[in-house]
């Protein structure tokens, strides 16, 4: 199959390399041409496990190539796939969908025989819609349908999320693309991956719903957090003991600082806007979303209170930056909110992160101090601070760190240690509803 993905930011570049991988012939077009230079050179711009090797290998066997022209590739394709950014558009909260139009009237013009587009990028329900109406305008001739196929991998698990997916969605009520599409996930077919069959509002719409439920899971373990917190019961003992009901299901139920990332946060504003628009308000999805924001903000009052009442004056390491392990992706990271708030009671920050010190560079306040190992970072500091669960954070050798900090103070909101563990060794010790 000839395969084109228009937009070679992190969904893109994934899917490219992995429907490359499967045998297909894929060229990935992005507008930026510095990136798609880098690309040929064989250069990742994003931090993802596996990624480097996958897109290299595939470049070099041929099935995978780069190009800012996305009118040849177009003309001779079985597949487009739109892989474009939906950001939350500023005032609303409503997905911004310029790029994924803009990207219709361009493969618009440059289809040749019959095309499947695919919207592979989040995108609102009726956006298939939309799609399809500026193409038909644009080219009335031409023969096209126009596909949802939502992608549910998630950051630093993303090559194995897609080539062993849960479940694959195809929403069209067009038999000719249905068979395309089966082509182009041929290989996932034999190894039995769900395919469900939808149509495509339905596909669209369940991504939201998959992600906004996702995200009420977290929201709702982190209230219970609390709760433990001021009830002297365990969150994981919680966690474990409803997620063993196979009902409800283990996962998606750590208790930590908030969920961040470039889809959580933005997905809930858009489904709670197309609810809102239709005039059926998620009334849950909309609390989701309030409570996660002031739990990111409530964090930076743990570690206060954690030091005494206040930080003025003081040195709070951070340990993590990026919104999860394995990325260096820093959007809407609870990172943000916490030194935010800390900068704003007074603390002096550093802060150290395996991967996302760069792009955390561009987002954080100024005045923060970027370390190069942990180690450096908790010198001389009055607390220390786990924001993300990098692997490193937690085979911490901590008597040393106890040495090297000016008081030892341990806030650890995503609870890798055990309290009696770290408390043994002299630590004044914080975690998220574990009873304290
Ligand atoms: C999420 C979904 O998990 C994917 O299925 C989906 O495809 C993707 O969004 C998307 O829409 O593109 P991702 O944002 O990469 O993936 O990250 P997650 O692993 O879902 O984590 C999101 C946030 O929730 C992180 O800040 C993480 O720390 C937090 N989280 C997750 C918790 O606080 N507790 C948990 O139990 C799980």
């Amino acid at each position: 199959m000839k395969i084109v993905m228009v937009g070679s930011g992190y969904v893109g570049l994934v899917s490219g390399a992995c429907f490359a991988d499967f045998g297909h012939e894929v060229v990935c077009v992005d507008k930026q041409e510095s990136k798609i230079a880098a690309l040929k050179r064989g250069e990742i711009p994003i931090f993802e496990p596996g990624l480097t090797e996958l897109v290299r290998s595939n470049a070099a066997a041929g099935r995978l190539s780069f190009t800012t022209d996305l009118a040849g590739p177009v003309s001779a394709a079985d597949a487009v796939f739109i892989a474009v950014g939906t950001p939350s558009r500023r005032g609303d909260g409503f997905a911004d969908l310029s790029y994924v139009y803009a990207a219709s009237r361009e493969i618009a013009q440059a289809l040749g025989r019959y095309t499947v587009i695919v919207t592979k990028s989040t995108v609102p329900v009726g956006t298939g819609d939309e799609v399809e109406r500026i193409v038909r305008e644009l080219r009335p001739d031409a023969e096209f349908a126009v596909v949802s196929n939502p992608e549910f991998l998630r950051e630093g698990a993303a090559i194995e999320d897609f080539k062993r997916p849960d479940r694959i969605v195809i929403g069209t009520e067009d038999a000719r693309a249905r068979q395309v599409m089966a082509d182009v996930y041929r290989p996932l077919y034999l190894n039995s991956a769900p395919i469900l069959n939808t149509s495509r509002r339905t596909a669209e719409l369940t991504k939201y719903a998959a992600n906004a439920f996702l995200a009420t899971k977290i929201t709702f373990i982190n209230e219970m957090a609390d709760l433990c917190e001021q009830v002297g019961a365990n969150v994981q003992d919680v966690a474990r003991g409803m997620g063993l009901d196979n009902r409800i299901g283990g996962k998606f139920l750590h208790a930590g600082p908030g969920y961040g990332g470039s889809c959580f946060p933005k997905d809930t504003l858009a489904l709670i806007k197309t609810a809102q628009d239709y005039g059926t308000p998620a009334r849950i999805v909309e609390t989701v979303a309030a409570v996660n924001e002031q739990r990111k903000r409530a964090m930076g009052r743990k570690v206060v209170a954690a030091c005494g009442g206040s930080v003025r004056g003081k040195t709070v390491a951070v340990l993590g930056l990026t919104f999860k392990p394995n990325t260096d992706d820093m959007r809407d990271s609870p990172s943000i909110s916490v030194i935010t708030a800390l900068q704003d009671a007074g603390a002096t920050i550093r802060a150290f992160d395996p991967e996302g010190m760069e792009q955390a560079k561009a987002v954080l306040p100024g005045a923060v101090t970027y370390c190069g190992n942990a180690y450096e970072c908790v010198e001389d500091a009055d607390a220390a601070v786990i924001v993300t669960e990098w692997n490193i954070f937690r085979a911490l050798d901590l008597d040393r760190v106890r040495t090297l900090m000016r008081s030892p103070v341990l806030i650890d909101l995503r609870n890798i240690y055990r309290g009696e563990q770290v408390r043994e060794k002299g630590f004044v010790y914080a975690d998220i509803g574990r009873g304290i």
